[in-house]
């Protein structure tokens, strides 16, 4: 991060953090981002280097269950993780536990195999050298259902897309490989479905190490807004291919070879000063649009604040005097407190939850 940028949204930051405390969350939505792409196109090593937290990944179909990665930043202490799904919690201290207790909790929700499934895993990850957002690992777009998997799976995993992407809270990473045609891309059209002005949507190209020689005029095309123009715009990124897990290259040193990826390239070097390349950039601009949406809702949840405010001090008005102390006014005291308990009770065996009282 630039020393300034921490500077300037350092405070806003802090005040997430005093909201959360509080339990804020509860109450309003605070955002989130989630990525969306085809099978295999980068969605998890994009999380993976925004958040430094190793996630499961490679070939095939990895991410089965929709995965919450709340990155909370210490200011120091030590790094701690917890991982909770279905009525199951359970708390770790080494990073490199992460990939295994994921692995192991789709499997518990989604089988063994290759089915997937709509049940949230939450992951909480508490550390100093991480940004304060939420992410949202989802599985990738197929077309063709493999060996074990239902007709429909298609379907059943862009629905579940849909749940996380059509939300207003959410930012929608698309991702796309550059050695696709990102024109007939379907994660970017059902971005576009939800989102049609692109106010929450910004593309995310990966793989620019895999470009065919030849080709790389037309990714920065792409890159430039020139071919498919989005308001957020285009950011490219080199993660980690399978040969760098392979060699166990760690994701610091990733970060630093991917500064010189784009500082050597014949084509892209120009697209650093634009801030156009690189996963630190991305994670720059991401902590901005949440800062941004935290602003743009402040008003909103001061009005809600007020508004409870005043209902809990007209209800307090009317027991402030304690019960009356003549006679004939107990009698219809108690009745009218024993009627709303009444209306009380019946709600919630109607519904199975008591009566909002504001
Ligand atoms: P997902 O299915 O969309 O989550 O994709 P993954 O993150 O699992 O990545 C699929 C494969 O592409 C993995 O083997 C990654 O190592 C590889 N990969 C991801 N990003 C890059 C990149 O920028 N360059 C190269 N060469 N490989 C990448
Ligand atoms: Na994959
Ligand atoms: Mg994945």
């Amino acid at each position: 991060f630039h020393n300034h940028f921490i500077e300037s949204v350092q405070p806003l930051i802090e005040l997430i953090d005093s909201l959360r405390l509080i339990g804020i969350d509860k109450d309003m939505d605070l955002p989130s981002i989630a990525v969306v792409g085809d099978q295999s196109s980068g969605k998890s090593s994009v999380l993976e280097a925004l958040s430094g937290v190793a996630l499961p990944r490679g070939s095939g179909i990895v991410t089965r269950c929709p995965l919450e990665l709340k990155l909370r930043k210490l200011k120091k202490g030590p790094w701690s993780g917890a991982i909770s799904y279905s009525g199951h919690k359970e708390k770790f201290n080494d990073p490199l536990k992460v990939d295994n207790l994921v692995r192991e909790a789709q499997n518990k929700l989604a089988g063994n195999a290759v089915g997937i499934s709509d049940e949230l895993i939450s992951l909480e990850i508490l550390s100093p050298d991480v940004c304060d957002l939420t992410l949202i690992d989802l599985p990738g777009i197929t077309r063709v259902p493999v060996h074990g998997q239902p007709d429909d799976i298609a379907d059943q995993i862009k629905n579940l897309i849909l749940k996380y992407v059509a939300k207003s809270e959410t930012i929608i990473l698309v991702v796309v490989p550059c050695n696709v045609d990102i024109a007939t891309t379907e994660a970017l059209r059902m971005a576009q479905d939800v989102d049609p002005e692109g106010y929450r949507t910004l593309a995310i190209l990966t793989k620019p190490d895999l470009i065919d020689r030849g080709a790389e005029i037309d990714v920065l095309n792409i890159v430039q807004g020139k071919v498919i123009p989005l308001s957020k715009g285009y950011i490219i990124v080199r993660c980690r291919g399978q040969s760098d897990i392979n060699n166990k290259i760690p994701l610091s040193k990733a970060m630093e070879m991917e500064m010189k990826f784009f500082r050597n390239h014949r084509y892209f070097n120009s697209l650093l000063n634009d801030g156009k390349a690189s996963t630190q950039f991305l994670a720059n601009n991401l902590t901005k649009e949440l800062v941004d949406h935290i602003k743009k809702s402040l008003p909103y949840l001061t009005e809600q604040i007020q508004t409870g405010l005043v209902n809990v001090q007209r209800e307090l008005k009317n027991y402030d005097q304690g019960p009356p102390l003549e006679v004939e006014k107990m009698g219809p005291f108690l009745s009218e407190i024993i009627m709303e308990f009444s209306d009380q009770i019946n709600e919630l065996s109607r519904t199975g939850h008591s009566k909002d009282r504001n």
